[in-house]
């Protein structure tokens, strides 16, 4: 999907359709600290964010879907084309079992002002919300839990095999508030994510390598390969987070020389978490700057997920004193780079970092600032006569 604001457009200029109908908003994600943990029951900080998905449900007298930004549109049996987001549509029809003469006859409209491909979860933003946009429209009377389970479920149908991270930030989102979350057992805590004096800076590299998918399947089985292994020897552990400190190192003799940089990288990112949320509660912008850096370069050189173009922006704010740090975010191989930036450098550093990237990749960069908003929401619903 494209930068396009059409949807927001369409839903200025028409605000009442005909019939019963029903807005959504569903938000991408950024994350903090604690990337790759999520598919290890370790820890991770994500959060919610302005930038989403819009859909515009309607009555009608067949099952269709509008790509708004791309002007694409699928129609209940007319599959000429298939758009590759059809797949995240699919995905969720199957797992509530609405699919074939059991598709609703509903007319959904998207359009998102979040791009894709940049690591903020548009396609998790699309699953959740259309999840969302039926169990509301149709009331299916779902739960929350429930409902978000069927988006994972869903959204693997397209072949990542994705943690639950996107998912739970999506859904529970929560303005000016990151969540903690445990994935040993999915609870979270709400976190304020800022820190006096400084802004969070989004900056995508606007390219996304297709390795995206591969690798990170790739890197999720490993770690289910380390555990088998490990737990041959410690029957009771079941996750990389069940390893205690004193094992560690009986732990990496199990391991060839791949798997060891594995689990070191996970082991050493869940402490992260737990100094960065420290930071942030004592508001040590240099201590979080270090700790996103440190990051980095276990996710460049031990979890071997960045690229050159990460690297770039990454290697800008390590040697910038308007920054702290800086680091990659989501599963890697393109996508967006976080930077913690003093707040009246802002301007400055948003030219000078562009204008490095420039030079360096021949590309412009997508800047925007943070802002942390409310996970999934309805926009308004109603029915005109
Ligand atoms: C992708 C996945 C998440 C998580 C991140 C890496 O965004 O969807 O579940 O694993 O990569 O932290």
């Amino acid at each position: 999907m494209q930068d396009s604001s059409s949807f927001i457009n369409l839903y200025r200029l028409n605000p009442r359709p005909q019939g019963k109908w029903l807005y959504v908003r569903s938000p991408g994600r950024i994350n903090l600290i604690g990337e790759h943990t999520d598919y290890n029951r370790g820890l991770c900080f994500p959060a919610a964010i302005d930038k989403a998905v819009y859909f515009l449900a309607e009555e009608d007298t067949k099952f269709s879907i509008h790509a708004l930004d791309r002007n694409q549109i699928f129609i209940q049996n007319q599959r000429s084309v298939i758009p590759d987001w059809l797949v995240y549509f699919d995905g969720v029809l199957k797992e509530l079992n609405l699919i074939n003469d059991k598709l609703p006859k509903i007319k959904v409209s998207f359009g998102a002002d979040l791009p894709s491909g940049a690591g903020l979860s548009s396609s998790s933003a699309i699953s959740c919300g259309f999840a969302f946009v039926l169990n509301e429209f149709l009331d299916l009377k779902i739960n929350k839990s429930d409902l978000m389970h069927i988006a994972i479920r869903g959204e693997r149908h397209s072949g990542l095999e994705g943690g639950m991270m996107d998912q739970i930030s999506i859904f529970n989102g929560r303005k000016d508030q990151a969540l903690l979350i445990d994935c040993q057992d999915w609870t979270f805590k709400y976190k304020d994510v800022q820190f006096k004096d400084y802004q969070w800076l989004v900056v995508d590299t606007k390219v996304h390598h297709t390795l995206v998918d591969s690798e990170y399947n790739s890197r999720s089985r490993a770690c289910r390969s380390i555990v088998s292994k490990i737990s041959l020897h410690y029957p009771t552990w079941s996750s990389i987070r069940d390893i205690e400190n004193d094992c560690l190192q009986a732990c990496y003799s199990l391991l060839d020389d791949i798997e060891k940089r594995l689990l070191q990288y996970v082991v050493e990112e869940n402490q992260r978490v737990l100094e960065f949320d420290s930071a942030l509660l004592g508001q040590d912008p240099e201590a979080a700057g270090q700790l996103l850096l440190a990051g980095h370069a276990g996710l460049k050189d031990l979890y071997c997920v960045s690229c050159a173009e990460l690297d770039y922006l990454v290697s800008f704010a390590k040697t910038d004193p308007r920054a702290t740090g800086a680091r990659m975010m989501g599963g890697g191989f393109g996508g967006s780079t976080l930077h913690l930036v003093r707040r009246d450098d802002i301007r400055s550093y948003t030219e000078d970092i562009s204008d490095f990237y420039k030079k360096a990749t021949g590309m412009e960069p997508r800047i925007f600032e943070l802002i942390v908003s409310n996970g999934l929401e309805t926009l308004e619903m109603g029915q005109s006569v």
